[in-house]
């Protein structure tokens, strides 16, 4: 504040930036307003035509889509996977036409999609790879940090990420043209030759050097907030893993999970649904979120002739019978202990 640098010019900007690129391990970091404006620039600096295919997961928020929408391109989807929530990566080939060109693997509730698949047919297809790594700040795919993988990562600094800005978002870049590309979009494609002259559209999609500045001490925090978040994961599963009535978050073999949201199924024997067992649990005091409802699924996107008769089942199912538990950085021992016991009251009622 004192150095008046309020604006997006300043020095935590470009350390914000280079200290998140090399955490995630990619060579480039390009500050923007938030996660959504992410995946806008990542998207627009693919220089797609229209009618080009970005392939993408049903089961994420609607960021994605409009994104891919926004370049005047098509998002095509697949269903996810029914234990990590994440794409399904056994679904992607059969998606690949001649006028696919990327790729968005999104990173669900802190797990990492199966990355080795991904990158393997879009090296045999010359395919881009943007990660949407906005929810697993820090989660790893054979001890890779996600968001270090794809050609492009998003992320979101919004404030129930594992790091906050307030509002804000990140693109990350391997390639200097990409990088060049992003930080033009995000400041109005203004010219470095002629000032005020443009051939081409932009946007202001800056972030401020002082959400910046807390990003850097962020940043020094996030060994801390990782470390809460999986003892928050862990303990939660420990409490709740003998019930046969709810199917839990996994962490499988090659991924490091990072929990930033523990999400419950409902198993099909149970005659209500994930909406019902919010009332329930929220009349025992707990306060619960809804999974998402996949794009296959949005009205407003659906109204724009896309997806008709597609259907997705397990992202369907996890939609309604899925919801998610309280999981913020604060969390106590004290109020997981809380949480369970309302689950276990509530869920071992019948009917
Ligand atoms: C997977 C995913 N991508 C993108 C976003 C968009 O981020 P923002 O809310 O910062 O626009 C979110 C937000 O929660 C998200 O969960």
């Amino acid at each position: 504040m004192r150095t008046a640098w309020i604006s997006s010019e300043g020095r935590f900007i470009r350390e914000f930036e280079s200290q998140w690129a090399a955490y995630c391990g990619m060579n480039h970091g390009v500050a923007v307003s938030n996660g959504t404006t992410a995946l806008e620039v990542a998207v627009a600096c693919l220089g797609l035509t229209p009618g080009d295919e970005v392939i993408m997961p049903t089961f994420t928020i609607i960021s994605c889509a409009l994104a891919v929408i926004e370049a005047g391109a098509v998002p095509v989807l697949v269903d996810c996977d029914p234990r990590t929530w994440c794409m399904d990566t056994s679904q992607l080939e059969a998606k690949i036409s001649p006028r696919t060109r990327a790729i968005m693997p999104v990173h669900i509730y802190g797990h990492p999609v199966d990355m080795d698949p991904v990158c393997e047919l879009a090296r045999q297809h010359g395919l881009l790879i943007v990660e949407d790594a906005a929810e697993a700040h820090g989660a790893e795919y054979k001890g890779r940090k996600v968001g270090g993988i794809g050609d492009l990562s998003c992320f979101s600094f919004y404030a129930n990420k594992i790091i906050s800005t307030g509002e804000g978002g990140m693109v990350l870049a391997k390639s200097d043209e990409h990088a060049e590309r992003l930080r033009s979009l995000r400041n109005l494609c203004f010219r470095q030759d002629r000032r005020f002259y443009h051939t081409e559209l932009g946007h202001n999609y800056r972030l401020t050097n002082l959400q910046a500045a807390v990003g850097v001490a962020q940043v020094e925090q996030i060994e801390e907030h990782i470390r809460r978040k999986r003892w928050m994961g862990k303990s939660y599963t420990e409490r709740l893993r003998e019930l046969p009535q709810i199917e839990l978050p996994v962490e499988e073999a090659w991924a490091k999970n990072v929990y930033w949201m523990y999400g419950i199924v409902l198993a099909d024997d149970i005659d209500y649904d994930a909406a019902e067992l919010a009332v329930r649990l929220r009349q025992e005091g707990v306060d619960t979120r809804p999974f998402f409802l996949g794009m296959h699924e949005q009205p407003v996107l659906q109204e724009k002739g896309l997806f008709a008769d597609e259907h997705y089942p397990v992202a369907e199912r996890i939609a309604r019978r899925g919801l998610y538990l309280p999981s913020g950085l604060t969390l106590t021992e004290e109020q997981v202990e809380t949480v369970c016991k309302a689950v276990i009251k509530v869920l071992g009622r019948r009917g």
